[in-house]
């Protein structure tokens, strides 16, 4: 694995949108760790995962600042004199995106837009990585899957993310703007929403276990993913924005090895030594926007940036457990006010 000098991050200015979510937030712990200045902008879009929770212990080390990406006026004054900028913000949930695709198109695609274009006018040096989702394929016609798969999105979320995507690439290429793109594969761990069962697959298992409940297994369990932790995310993020060569570029991040849903199911209830599996019928929801086997050639991403992801698919889960069951009670009924304002 290539050697990369964090210390780079030290004094720097960093903009996480979506920071108060899951993988905005342990982003910040890490930049914050790092010595960088860190600015989180999150508008607390209902159901999804920002809670003040997840920054708690680094709040007097963060910038909150509540605004919508989808605001031009916030965002030309955000983006100034940022180093690096994460683009996570987003509509996350497939099932709403469904329910709700007007909303999805404003955030996942214009949202995008106002950002570069803020970006364009005031910052064009801030190097931007950009979190796209496997959902970008759709439904595998080859496996592992490689960057120059067909893309088939199964919906309106993974529509408005390849959308997304293909402005990050334009905006590098007609701009010279440095744009690095990832379609991320489903990633699991601590400061991820456990209110809902409608996105985050893992931590919703790790919920029925820890509740001592039988985790709903659909079908017979037998379709393949790959389960991402968090900890490897957020070095893939860091290594991406410090590599050069990453610019104007699209990686599949994941860890390339396939998981059947029954595997992970067992493997949950015996780390957990709680709860049980069973198996269920899709819901008609479930359904419409399941897109079957999916693992992710990460060839390139290891060639170009020199990532891999390093953490046991048991020890993820065994640390992501052990936080649920110490913080249960910031997650299980949403946002927590907890670090709302400082004391
Ligand atoms: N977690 C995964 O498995 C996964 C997989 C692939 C891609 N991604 C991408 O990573 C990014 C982060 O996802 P996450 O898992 O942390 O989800 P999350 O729900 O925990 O965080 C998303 C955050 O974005 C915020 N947000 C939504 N709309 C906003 C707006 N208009 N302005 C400001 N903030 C807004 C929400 O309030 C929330 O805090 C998303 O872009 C998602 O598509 C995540």
């Amino acid at each position: 694995m290539r050697k990369y000098d964090y210390s780079r991050f030290e004094g720097k200015r960093v903009l996480i949108t979506g920071g108060l979510g899951f993988v905005g937030s342990n982003l910040a712990h890490r930049l914050v760790d790092l010595g960088a200045r860190v600015t989180l902008v999150d508008n607390m879009l209902p159901r999804l995962g920002g809670n003040f929770f997840n920054i708690a212990d680094i709040r007097d080390a963060v910038r909150v600042n509540l605004g919508d990406i989808c605001n031009p006026h916030s965002m030309e004054y955000l983006v100034r004199r940022q180093d690096y900028i994460f683009h996570l913000a987003g509509q996350v949930n497939h099932v709403d995106s469904i329910r709700n695709p007007l909303q999805d198109l404003e955030i996942n695609c214009r949202g995008t837009l106002v950002l570069l274009e803020a970006c364009r006018k005031h910052n064009p040096t801030a190097r931007i990585v950009f979190s796209g989702t496997r959902g970008e394929y759709g439904s595998s016609v080859q496996l592992p899957v490689t960057e120059d798969h067909p893309k088939n999105p199964k919906g309106i979320y993974a529509v408005n993310n390849v959308a997304a995507e293909m402005m990050m690439l334009v905006y590098a290429d007609v701009h010279g703007m440095p744009c690095a793109c990832l379609r991320i594969t489903n990633t699991y761990g601590a400061r991820h929403q456990m209110m809902h069962d409608e996105y985050g697959v893992v931590n919703w298992f790790i919920r029925k276990a820890v509740d001592g409940e039988p985790l709903p297994v659909f079908g017979d369990g037998g379709i393949l993913r790959d389960f991402l932790y968090i900890r490897d995310l957020v070095e893939c993020l860091l290594q991406v924005s410090l590599c050069p060569d990453a610019y104007g570029e699209v990686f599949n991040v994941g860890t390339g090895k396939p998981v059947s849903f029954r595997e992970l199911a067992a493997l949950i209830v015996e780390v957990a030594g709680t709860g049980s599996y069973a198996f269920t019928d899709f819901t008609r929801e479930r359904a419409e926007v399941e897109p079957g086997d999916y693992y992710a050639d990460v060839s390139k991403i290891r060639r170009v940036v020199g990532w891999e992801a390093t953490t046991p698919l048991r020890t993820g889960l065994a640390e992501t457990i052990a936080f649920y069951r110490e913080y249960r009670d910031q997650y299980w009924n949403g946002p927590s006010e907890d670090g709302l304002w400082p004391e």
